[in-house]
């Protein structure tokens, strides 16, 4: 089977003002051709500056992504926004069910799924983020908790157009702590085959599984070319337009 198009995402998370137009455009100069050929670039910003980056990124081929979505299309959800709102907005990608998210705002897996079954429905591709936490792995269940994970936050309706997977240990992000490669190829071909039950026969090997967790451009080689590995959801480097593209360059 051939390997999917690798994606490079960036996930800025709470950080960004109108000022950092500047890293986009820096990222949209060094998108060279050559780097075209090999990769999918995708910036996911705070959602105050989706819109003016999805202008910004008109021709360039690189998407942009919002950071989290509501399960409902409207209504009165006091400071959420819908996946139709994103894409309004001109985003094509969102991520949910983030760590940072299921952490710190109690989602759960089925919550996860509905918001993917949100962006689905608003014509987006979810980005569904999965992983450990430390405590989890210590205690051998990393591939259990993976496959829970999968299984519940992972819609019915998804295609490999659709859907994208993140791992991301959580005790790796933002630590600049990473799996050996070993552990990552073990956890992306366990996805690999959970998938095939998920999306089907068909669809299953041309999904995209990211890695995620303190991708540098010191390790960025090393890790996407582990077998299963179809590109990396970046923190912290994807705020710098050079670490970006050099990650993205790992390819
Ligand atoms: O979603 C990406 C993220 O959680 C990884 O963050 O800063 O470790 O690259 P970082």
């Amino acid at each position: 089977v051939d390997r999917p198009r690798p994606l490079v995402a960036g996930n800025w998370k709470m950080n960004g003002l109108k000022s950092s137009a500047k890293v986009l455009g820096e990222i949209q100069a060094g998108y060279t051709p050559g780097l075209k050929a090999k990769v999918d670039l995708a910036v996911c910003p705070p959602a105050t500056l989706l819109g003016m980056f999805a202008l910004m990124a008109v021709g360039s081929r690189i998407a942009v992504g919002g950071q989290d979505c509501h399960a409902k299309e409207l209504g009165a959800y006091t400071g959420d926004l819908s996946a139709e709102m994103l894409a309004d907005a001109g985003a094509t990608y969102v991520l949910v069910g983030h760590s940072e998210r299921r952490q710190y705002h109690g989602e759960k897996d089925k919550d996860v799924c509905d918001k993917a079954l949100a962006a689905h429905r608003a014509g987006l591709t979810a980005i569904v983020c999965i992983g450990e936490t430390r405590e989890e792995r210590e205690a051998g269940r990393t591939l259990a908790v993976v496959k829970k994970q999968l299984r519940g936050s992972v819609p019915a309706d998804s295609t490999a157009q659709n859907l994208v997977i993140a791992y991301e240990p959580v005790w790796a992000i933002g630590t600049g702590l990473t799996p050996t490669t070993a552990d990552v190829a073990e956890v992306h071909g366990v996805i690999r085959e959970e998938l095939r039950r998920l999306v089907g026969k068909a669809e299953y090997a041309k999904v995209r599984i990211l890695y995620g967790g303190s991708v540098k451009p010191s390790n960025a080689a090393e890790l996407m070319a582990v077998e299963n590995v179809d590109g990396a959801l970046v923190g912290g480097a994807s705020l710098v337009a050079s670490d970006f593209l050099a990650i993205a360059g790992g390819y």
